[in-house]
C-alpha cells in the first residue's frame, strides 16, 4: 500500500524570474515532486524556466494553468503585488499554496487568502525561507534549550545594493526574513513596534529601516534592513545573560557561533541588590561553533511544502506566521508615517492596532 507521504504531487509555479528559477531547480530535485506547469508573462523567463524543468508545461495566464486541472498545488513567485490575487485565485481553484514573502500587502488581505485556505481545507505556507535554514534551526535549538539563558536582545542586519523593487519598499521586501526569526525566537508576537526609514533616491520609496520590535517579558530585537548598501550582510545576533549566539548566513561555512559567558556564576547583586554586575569581566569564555543539518534552506522549504501536502497538517510557516508577520510590517509603516510613534500590537482585528501616544485605533 502506498503510504500519504509517497504520493507523488502534481506542482506549479507561477513567477519564473530570480527567485522562481531557483525554486523550481529545487522542485526538480525533491522527491514525490512532479513539476507539471510554469506560468510567466515574460517569454524569455518561460524559456529559461523550460530549460530547468522540460516537463513543465508553460503557461503566459496562470488562469489558463488553473482551467486544465493539471496542478494540485502552486508556489507563487511572482512580484508582491500579485501574491493575494493570484493566491486567492489558486485557493478558490482548490489548489494547496505557498506564497513568497512578502505574504500579503495589508491585514485584511492577509486574512482573506487565510480564511479562503481554511474554508476550503487547503495547505497555506509562506516563503519565509530563513526558517528553514539549518542554521537557523540550529540557533532556535539553542535558545529553545536555554543555552544562552535569558534572552534580553537580538540585533539582525540585512543589507545588499539593489535589487531595488518597484512594487514594495525595502522594509516590506527584506523584513519578513527578521521579523519572522525573531518572533521565531522569542516564542511569542511582538507586542509594539517603533520604525524609521529612509530614502536615498529621488523615489519616495523607503529603500532603509530600522524597526524596534518589544516582547511581553521585556526582549527587545532590532533589524535593519537596506538594499542601498554595498555590503551584504545576513546576521543575526542573540544576545542573552549565558551568551551570545551569531547566525552569519554570509559565510560559506560555521554560520553559527557561540560565546559562553564562564564569569556569569560570579556575577553579584550592588549595595541596592537590584542591579547584579560581574565580580571581574566576563572575559573567560568559551568559543563554539554548533553543528547544524546539511541541506539548502530552499531543499528543506520545498520539502517541508510537499510533506504538509502529503500529511495535511500545518506547515511551520503558515497562517499564523505570516499573519504576524504581516500586522508588524503595517504596524512598521505606520511608526514611519507618524515620525517613528510606537504602534502597539494587540491579539485580534486590525482595529487593534493603536498608537502608543493617544491609544487611538489608527485613522481616529
Ligand atoms: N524567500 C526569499 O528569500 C526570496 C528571495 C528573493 C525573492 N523572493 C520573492 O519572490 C518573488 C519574486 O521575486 P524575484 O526576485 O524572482 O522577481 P523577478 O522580477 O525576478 O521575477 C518575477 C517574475 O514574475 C513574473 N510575473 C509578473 N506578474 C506575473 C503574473 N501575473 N503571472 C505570472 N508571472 C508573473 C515576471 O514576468 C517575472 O519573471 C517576490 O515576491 C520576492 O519577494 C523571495
Amino acid at each position: 500500500m502506498t503510504s500519504s507521504g509517497d504520493r507523488r504531487v502534481r506542482i506549479g509555479v507561477v513567477g519564473s524570474g530570480y527567485w522562481g528559477t531557483k525554486l523550481l531547480a529545487t522542485l526538480v530535485n525533491v522527491p514525490g515532486c512532479e513539476v507539471r506547469a510554469v506560468c510567466d508573462l515574460d517569454a524569455r523567463a518561460l524559456a529559461e524556466a523550460g530549460r530547468i524543468a522540460p516537463e513543465a508545461r508553460a503557461y503566459s495566464d496562470y488562469q489558463q494553468m488553473l482551467a486544465d486541472g493539471q496542478v494540485e498545488a502552486v508556489l507563487i513567485a511572482s512580484p508582491a503585488v500579485t501574491h493575494y490575487p493570484v493566491a486567492l485565485r489558486c485557493l478558490m481553484a482548490g489548489l494547496d499554496v505557498m506564497v513568497e514573502k512578502p505574504f500579503a500587502l495589508c491585514e485584511t488581505d492577509a486574512r482573506a487568502m487565510i480564511r479562503t485556505a481554511e474554508e476550503r481545507g487547503r495547505v497555506l505556507m509562506v516563503g519565509h525561507t530563513f526558517l528553514h535554514n539549518p542554521a537557523f534551526a540550529s540557533l532556535a535549538s539553542l535558545v529553545r534549550t536555554r543555552k544562552l539563558g535569558r534572552i534580553n536582545l537580538i540585533r539582525t542586519s540585512r543589507t545588499h545594493f539593489g535589487l531595488v523593487r518597484p512594487d514594495v519598499d525595502a522594509l516590506w521586501d527584506l523584513a519578513p526574513h527578521d521579523i519572522s526569526m525573531a518572533s521565531c525566537l522569542a516564542g511569542t508576537q511582538p507586542d509594539r513596534v517603533t520604525a524609521t526609514g529612509s530614502c536615498f533616491t529621488e523615489s519616495r520609496t523607503l529603500d532603509a529601516a530600522q524597526v524596534t520590535l518589544g516582547y511581553p517579558g521585556g526582549l527587545v530585537v532590532q533589524i535593519f534592513v537596506s538594499w542601498m548598501d554595498p555590503k551584504r550582510r545576513r546576521i543575526v545576533e542573540v544576545y542573552g545573560n549565558l551568551g551570545k549566539a551569531t547566525f552569519n548566513d554570509v559565510t560559506p561555512s560555521r554560520k553559527l557561533r557561540l560565546v559562553e559567558f564562564a564569569a556569569q556564576r560570579r556575577w553579584k547583586r550592588n549595595s541596592a541588590g537590584r542591579l547584579p554586575w560581574p565580580v571581574r569581566p566576563a572575559l573567560a569564555r568559551r568559543l563554539a561553533f554548533p553543528p547544524y543539518r546539511t541541506g539548502t534552506p530552499l531543499e528543506h522549504e520545498c520539502a517541508h511544502f510537499l510533506a504538509r501536502i502529503q500529511d495535511r497538517r500545518s506547515p511551520s510557516t503558515g497562517a499564523e506566521n505570516a499573519l504576524s508577520v504581516t500586522r508588524v510590517l503595517e504596524a512598521a509603516t505606520r511608526s514611519i508615517e507618524t515620525g517613528g510613534q510606537m504602534i502597539l500590537l494587540r491579539g485580534g482585528a486590525s482595529s487593534d492596532l493603536l498608537t502608543a501616544a493617544g491609544n487611538q485605533a489608527p485613522g481616529q
